[in-house]
């Protein structure tokens, strides 16, 4: 007697299918353990060319007293940086990463936004002006991804709740940056609190962020840089990007400044090239 008429043709068609996709998520857990193991590859080499940079320096210094001075103002800059962390806790200036977009992201777009978020953590700290960060509804893929840069030891608060549902923003002046927003931001406040779409999107998603603002009930705005920017698909920044306008704004109270200081100079010579 034929297989076929033993289980039927649909039951085997649907054994195949199940077969396919553990065979396809098995591809993906191996795809996903190389690039952690790539990661991590990475940061043990720069840490070594860090270190075999600082002794080639000390090995330029004469005296002792230079070569301590050396260590000294290396140490400086590590602590600062921890220094920066501490205040960007207290400061007053909230911004709230929003990661509700898991639908709209394939697994590379979401690794991808697990780095930026590692370097906006990495740049605040840099900042003369750093922000408090708020990354809220962090869901399990992500969080996978974050760990492989310890988001749970950085200074900044994460939580798997939408922000709306959080008791401090409750009664919060909220503000959705959205490329696509109703209005234009003119400055920053004290007493209200951004939110930036934790979303990457090579192809742009039109209106994602302004459609979640009005979903959530808060007021969208779009950041002043139509006039530093002829292109119009690429006043869509990036999430580290976008965040980073609001400590480039604050330092220098002036949104021209603190594009030309932000903005990655690859993006401004791409844009001097299409004119
Ligand atoms: C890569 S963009 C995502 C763009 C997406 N299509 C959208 O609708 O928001 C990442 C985030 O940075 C912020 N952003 C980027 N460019 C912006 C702009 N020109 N004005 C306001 N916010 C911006 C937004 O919060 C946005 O969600």
């Amino acid at each position: 007697m034929e297989i076929f008429d033993l289980f039927g043709e649909d039951i085997i068609t649907e054994h195949q299918n199940d077969k396919n996709k553990q065979l396809r998520s098995d591809k993906q857990q191996i795809k996903n353990e190389l690039h952690r193991q790539k990661v991590v590859q990475k940061k043990k080499e720069k840490k070594k060319k860090i270190k075999q940079q600082k002794y080639e320096i000390i090995q330029t210094l004469e005296t002792q007293e230079q070569k301590n001075d050396f260590v000294h103002s290396f140490k400086g800059l590590r602590n600062q940086r921890k220094e920066n962390g501490m205040k960007s806790l207290q400061s007053p200036f909230r911004i709230i990463i929003d990661c509700g977009f898991e639908d709209n992201m394939s697994d590379k777009e979401q690794r991808s936004l697990a780095r930026q978020l590692s370097e906006l953590y990495t740049e605040n700290r840099r900042t003369d002006v750093p922000l408090k960060l708020y990354v809220t509804n962090i869901y399990p893929i992500l969080h996978k991804y974050l760990e492989q840069y310890h988001y749970k030891q950085w200074q900044l608060v994460s939580d798997e709740k939408l922000f709306t549902d959080i008791e401090e923003f409750q009664q919060a002046n909220i503000v959705y940056l959205s490329p696509d927003g109703e209005e234009e931001l003119q400055e920053i406040k004290e007493d209200e609190v951004y939110v930036i779409g934790g979303l990457v999107d090579r192809v742009i998603i039109k209106n994602a962020t302004l459609n979640r603002s009005r979903q959530l009930g808060v007021r969208s705005a779009k950041l002043p840089i139509g006039q530093f920017i002829k292109k119009s698909y690429k006043k869509c920044l990036n999430v580290s990007t976008a965040a980073l306008m609001i400590s480039g704004w604050l330092k220098y109270k002036d949104w021209s400044k603190a594009f030309d200081s932000i903005v990655p100079q690859k993006f401004k010579e791409q844009e001097l090239q299409q004119q």
